[in-house]
């Protein structure tokens, strides 16, 4: 039984660093809690680690993409082609800016959005793609911009900080970026995100844009008093306490990552060939940070009955999300997602198992039959 205390195997879990209480106690005393110097020093990290110049930090992930529509222009009478194979904060930030959207089908074997159907669904009114990478898996974002020709890619990377895409740092491909850092990522600041941006002139404006479109640098006679608004913005800043949260556990990011990629390494080797559980495809080039580890698995409610009897933690994750209420009207025929969504099952892969819940966990699968 894989039981932990009686309690079963999480497939999350909170990773704090043991500084980071430290750096907070300073910055919560230090008399300057908003966004200052902490957010300027976490940005700087974050662009290291992710290999990309225009990195802004913000409030969540879902601002990221909320901001990212909005640096488009998207807006009532546009249509986002997206994916409903992720979480509601990939999509509902399109309904937020008036746009529609139009549900792109995505490949089963790796969950993440076809390009070939993204052609299909291309219209006057497109106005950006929203691809999401699944689990972590990079969307394959050069097929998806070829496929989009002269429309903006938006690649919601809220399970792939860390991931690789053709031997690149996911979030150096696309034109815009999203990152979360709420608590179960592999990066946590308790809450945040970050867009990451190709072009110079939209990294000035999303800097404007998310704090009210007030230029924080510009020095006047009186605060900020005289600064003229052109273009309204949102309050979707990061402050210091949650930057000083980031900086302290971003240090260990790449061993988390680390230890992830390594389970699945394990699972995939020990799952090979079994005759119930299919796993994902896994391209040259593609590295997973493995935020989930995802499967394939006959009769998905028997193996998720079986797991739990196990004592382990399993889960689809995310809700398709074109079957909610709220976007009834765009529903469409999406044979891979109906294919993937019937599967799928998550077990836990992160840096929080021990060997033996590990080894626990192998024997659940591998004693599994449909
Ligand atoms: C795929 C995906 N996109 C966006 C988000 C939103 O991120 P946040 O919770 O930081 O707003 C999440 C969430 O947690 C997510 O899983």
């Amino acid at each position: 039984m894989g039981k932990r205390n009686n309690r079963i195997i999480p497939l999350f879990q909170v990773f704090m660093a043991p500084s980071v209480h430290e750096n907070v106690k300073k910055v919560l005393y230090s008399g300057y809690v908003g966004q200052g110097p902490v957010v300027d020093r976490f940005e700087e990290k974050l662009s290291k680690f992710l290999e990309t110049p225009y990195v802004i930090s913000l409030n969540s992930g879902t601002s990221a993409l909320h901001l990212a529509l909005r640096l488009v222009g998207v807006g009532p009478g546009d249509e986002i082609i997206s994916t409903p194979m992720t979480c509601a904060a990939t999509n509902w930030p399109i309904l937020a800016a008036g746009a529609t959207i139009r549900w792109a089908d995505i490949d089963p074997e790796t969950g993440n959005i076809d390009p070939e159907s993204i052609k299909k669904k291309l219209t006057k009114k497109t106005r950006a793609v929203i691809a999401v990478d699944w689990g972590g898996y990079p969307a394959d974002i050069n097929a998806i911009k070829n496929a989009a020709g002269p429309i903006p890619v938006i690649e919601d990377a809220a399970h792939a900080f860390g991931s690789v895409y053709k031997n690149k740092m996911v979030g150096t491909s696309a034109d815009y970026t999203c990152f979360s850092f709420q608590a179960i990522k592999h990066l946590t600041c308790v809450d945040g995100g970050a867009l990451v941006v190709a072009e110079r002139k939209k990294f000035d404006r999303a800097k404007l844009l998310r704090w009210y479109g007030i230029d924080r640098q510009k020095k006047t006679g009186d605060l900020r008093i005289e600064i003229d608004v052109r273009d309204f913005g949102y309050k979707y800043h990061m402050n210091d306490v949650n930057a000083a949260i980031g900086l302290e556990n971003l240090k260990h990011t790449a061993l988390l990552i680390s230890k992830h990629r390594h389970n699945a390494g394990i699972y995939r080797k020990a799952f090979n060939n079994h005759p119930d559980v299919n796993l994902l495809r896994e391209d040259p080039g593609y590295f997973s940070s493995y935020w989930l580890f995802s499967m394939r698995v006959n009769n998905r409610r028997k193996f998720f009955s079986h797991m739990k009897l196990n004592g382990i933690m399993v889960s689809r994750v995310h809700r398709r999300n074109d079957t909610h209420p709220v976007v009834s009207g765009f529903r469409t025929n999406l044979p891979g997602v109906d294919d993937f969504y019937a599967h799928l099952a998550c077990i836990p892969v992160g840096w929080w198992l021990t060997k033996s819940e590990r080894d626990s966990i192998i024997n659940a699968v591998r004693s599994y039959a449909a």
